[in-house]
């Protein structure tokens, strides 16, 4: 597989190279210089998840992985089910919240993780990383007891809830959990200070686990499909409730690798950079607001560049499958409470790709929007919009009691590297 670097399209790398590096040159994204449509979808379509999922991106990365060796990595990454739910007679939800850490991001941190053990040839690497709390759980999960890697995860102490922080700092073994006197600022120095010293870096083989490492788009393509298999009229319209807009990336690639869905609804709440722009081309970030549907608070969407390359840079391309749509808090909160009243429990996430999907379906069309979070994860909303307790899911049920195994450390600079080369 070819990718290059949308800042400077010189830089080409492969599909390793991508994975380690993360990012290239001036911190630009790497993204495939093409993308060639697939063969007999519906023979594809029929295949269960994990061969459909290794046929895939066998087809994305070519030579570099066999059929054998992704099947294997897909049936280690993606061991959790996919639940698709009715909700009303037109609109359904792909749950995609049922991993480890309840929540999207398994799927693409659990095929990073795969990726990396795969493609090291080093006896040890550590991978550093901080974390405000979720992408934290999916990195420990993901890499837990991998042979050859050792994690270690920064967070603030105390500014992380209880029981974020017991399910990812309960684990041991190859996590390594450090709890940092400071904000969240303060990890992510700390962890800069260590990639920035040459003699730590090669000592530890420091890695990162990078959020727009290309390995977690691949992953994300693959249940874009699973929705297609599962909805086959030819009228499948996907919302996705975006912040970095990832998950929409993966949902454009896969469509045009030729999985039947006839268009997206990218719904964001009030930080709306993305349908303003669909709507006056122009792009202006405002400064960004705190909502309900925290993860999506992003003025400035990192992945924006490779929606753009994926429709050659032509905005009209891209408006033509896609739709913007903006929600506020009391939209999210009336969604949810309407969902509620048509038994199902959504998160604000979840409830925002309602809200827009609802609002733009047209009649001859089947609605699906993504579940991205357990509502569970996000308890004290959920429970204050329905005035009622969420029952927490066994994942949580099983963490709630366990020790934490955290170390803490001061954030200064040379107290942390002094612990690193120690
Ligand atoms: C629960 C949840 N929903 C939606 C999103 C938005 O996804 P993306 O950043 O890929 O647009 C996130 C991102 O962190 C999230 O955590």
């Amino acid at each position: 597989m070819k990718l290059h670097n949308l800042k400077h399209p010189e830089e080409t790398i492969d599909f390793r190279q991508a994975v380690i590096q993360g990012l290239g040159r001036d911190r630009g994204l790497f993204f495939p210089a093409r993308l060639g449509r697939m063969e007999n979808i519906p023979a594809l379509l029929d295949l269960p998840f994990v061969p459909r999922s290794a046929r895939i991106l066998k087809h994305l990365i070519g030579d570099e992985l066999s059929l054998d060796d992704l099947t294997d990595m897909v049936e280690r990454a993606f061991d959790f089910p996919l639940a698709v739910e009715p909700v009303t007679e037109n609109i359904s939800t792909l749950e995609l919240f049922h991993g480890p850490t309840l929540a999207f991001k398994d799927f693409g941190a659990r095929f990073m993780a795969q990726c990396l053990a795969a493609f090291n040839d080093k006896d040890e690497v550590t991978i550093l990383t901080a974390t405000s709390g979720d992408t934290g759980a999916a990195v420990a999960h993901a890499f837990y007891r991998l042979p050859g890697i050792r994690v270690k995860i920064l967070y603030p102490k105390g500014k992380i809830s209880p029981l974020q922080e017991k399910l990812f700092c309960s684990l041991g073994d190859n996590i390594e959990t450090i709890a940092i006197e400071g904000d969240f600022d303060d990890c992510q120095r700390l962890v800069k200070s260590a990639f920035a010293h040459e003699g730590i870096r090669q000592q530890l083989n420091l890695t990162s686990a990078n959020s727009i490492n290309i390995a977690r788009l691949l992953a994300q393509v693959t249940y874009y499909f699973e929705a297609a298999a599962r909805h086959r009229a030819g009228n499948l319209v996907v919302s996705v409730p975006s912040g970095n807009f990832g998950n929409l990336t993966a949902g454009l690639m896969a469509r045009t690798l030729g999985a039947p869905i006839k268009r997206f609804v990218a719904a964001t709440n009030v930080n709306d950079t993305v349908p303003r722009y669909l709507l006056n081309h122009l792009w202006q970030p405002r400064p960004t607001v705190a909502t309900d549907s925290n993860a999506m608070d992003v003025a400035e969407p990192n992945n924006w560049p490779r929606i753009m390359a994926l429709f050659g840079n032509n905005l009209n391309a891209v408006k033509a499958v896609v739709h913007g749509c903006a929600l506020s808090d009391t939209e999210t909160r009336t969604a949810m409470r309407e969902l509620d009243t048509l038994g199902y429990v959504s998160e604000p996430h979840g409830a925002v790709a309602y809200c827009g999907l609802k609002n733009t379906l047209a009649e001859d069309e089947h609605g699906l929007f993504l579940g991205t979070a357990h509502p569970a994860k996000f308890m004290q909303t959920v429970e204050s919009v329905l005035s009622r307790p969420v029952p927490l899911p066994p994942a949580l049920e099983r963490v709630r009691n366990a020790p934490v195994l955290s170390r803490t450390m001061t954030n200064d600079t040379r107290d942390f590297l002094h612990h690193l080369l120690g």
